[in-house]
């Protein structure tokens, strides 16, 4: 009888969870190409093991495609394709040319996958493999992905300059840009953790270094001392200079730790869109908690890297498996 009640309790409890946590997309599966073409997740593992091996910068560039890749159309594999005479591609938009980075990577996965499986797994899966893998190697969390995307046709810069959120932007825009895509502000403020790893070029955030607004040279929410400091390092006039980078989080700059949010609180965020997330008490509540709990974020931030990854994506008969992830079929 108890245990009944028990169990009724508990089923209840489940599917009142189940009914509250809607996936953004089902149809994806993990383990998806079990059977079918096994040694996938192995092989694109290697793949950006050995290119971190070589350039660990790789990791963060992977990060960062996969969100580029699922905040226009979708993720499709969109980000991957080339520019042709006639179609500028999402990749050359200013958002991601000259920054973005790892192309050869999938590149490199996709050659070997070709020729073990011919026409079986698709960019869009790759990349978000490869994603995955690089938040492992880099001290993040390891996560399940759900696989079976499929590859989109269209790649446009204009798409591109329209659904990537601009380090510019305050905190409204920024819940609003990720509500776009179906993400909560704490999934927003989550994600935003990615930036412990990687780099940016000056042009990112020489907005709060000079000329900031006709009253003030610098952003006052930014610590005077690091301005200072990247004033140095990005001179004013070589803020577009493309061999400039520094590192978004300097202490552990190829690590998946949260000092990310640390630097937030210590008025040390690169971006305006880093140290904007104090100026709402939501989203600052999150980031003071992602600071105190670095397993709690590991957990948000695996959960919401799987949300993130469910955009948009094609399955089924829609789209395509591309041959090359650089151009379309035929
Ligand atoms: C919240 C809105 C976001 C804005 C405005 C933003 C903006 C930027 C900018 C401007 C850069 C530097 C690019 C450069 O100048 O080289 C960057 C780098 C990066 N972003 Fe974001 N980002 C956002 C969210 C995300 C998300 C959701 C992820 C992944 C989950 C992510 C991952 C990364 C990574 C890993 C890098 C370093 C890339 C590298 O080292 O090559 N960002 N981001
Ligand atoms: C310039 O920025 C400062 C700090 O954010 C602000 O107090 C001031 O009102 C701004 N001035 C103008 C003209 O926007």
């Amino acid at each position: 009888m108890a245990s009944n009640k028990l169990s009724f309790i508990l089923s209840t409890f489940i599917l009142v969870v189940y009914q509250c946590v809607i996936p953004l997309n089902a149809q994806l599966q993990v383990g998806f190409y079990n059977g079918v073409c096994d040694f996938v997740e192995i092989m694109i593992k290697e793949e950006v093991r050995d290119a971190f091996i070589l350039d660990r910068g790789v990791a963060a560039g992977l990060v960062r495609m996969h969100f580029h890749d699922c905040f226009v159309r979708g993720c499709d594999g969109s980000v991957l394709i080339d520019s042709t005479p006639s179609n500028q591609a999402e990749k050359d938009a200013p958002a991601n040319n000259p920054s973005l980075r790892g192309f050869e990577v999938i590149d490199d996965a996709k050659s070997r996958l070709e020729f073990l499986c011919p026409g079986i797994v698709s960019c869009a899966d790759i990349l978000a493999y490869a994603a995955r893998d690089s938040v492992e190697i880099t001290g993040g969390p390891g996560y399940d992905v759900p696989a079976g995307r499929r590859d989109g046709r269209i790649s446009s810069s204009r798409e591109a300059s329209a659904n990537l959120p601009s380090p510019a932007l305050g905190v409204n825009q920024l819940i609003q840009a990720f509500a776009n895509k179906g993400l909560r502000p704490d999934e927003m403020v989550t994600l935003s953790g990615a930036h412990t790893i990687g780099r940016s070029h000056c042009i990112s955030f020489s907005n709060r270094l000079f000329n900031f607004n006709t009253t003030t040279t610098q952003d006052p929410s930014m610590d005077p001392s690091y301005a200072a400091q990247l004033a140095q390092q990005c001179p004013q006039g070589s803020i577009s200079n493309p061999n400039l980078v520094v590192p978004m989080d300097p202490s552990t700059p190829t690590i998946m730790d949260t000092c990310y949010y640390d630097n937030i609180l210590a008025n040390r965020g690169l971006f305006t869109s880093d140290q904007t997330l104090l100026a709402n008490p939501s989203t600052a509540n999150q980031v003071i908690q992602n600071a105190q709990n670095p397993l709690l974020w590991q957990n948000k931030f695996a959960d919401a890297m799987v949300r993130m990854g469910q955009i948009g994506v094609l399955t089924g008969d829609a789209g395509e498996i591309r041959a090359n992830c650089r151009v379309i079929n035929n």
